[in-house]
């Protein structure tokens, strides 16, 4: 496989419910790993982007969205915005800044 473009990772952990610090499964990150799984495979981006799920990233005010080599982070992903985060991010390199976490949490 050649060294990918750019290398999306979306957070899947799990806590059972009432955990104190939540997760981005309970938040709706399947739904976002299935909506790149999508985009993906209609858009054939396999062979220039790597695309991993992936345990806790570290905020967990998911669903997060960590895309290198840039290293941007995205919080509260919803399905409707991975669309956006392809076209602009990956395939433009405009990273999409209303989705992005403040320099204060990343
Ligand atoms: S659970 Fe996803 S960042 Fe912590």
């Amino acid at each position: 496989m050649p060294k990918p473009k750019k290398h999306v990772f979306v957070c899947v952990q799990n806590r059972p419910p009432g955990h104190p610090r939540g997760s981005c499964m309970q938040s709706g990150s399947a739904a976002v790993l299935e909506a790149f799984s999508k985009q993906f495979q209609a858009r054939n981006l396999f062979e220039q982007f790597a695309l991993s799920n992936t345990g806790c990233l570290g905020p967990c005010s998911g669903p997060h969205v960590l895309v290198y080599p840039e290293g941007v982070m995205y919080g509260q992903v919803k399905a409707e915005d991975v669309e956006s985060i392809v076209e602009e991010h990956l395939l433009n390199d405009q990273p999409v800044e209303r989705l992005m976490l403040p320099p204060e949490i990343w």
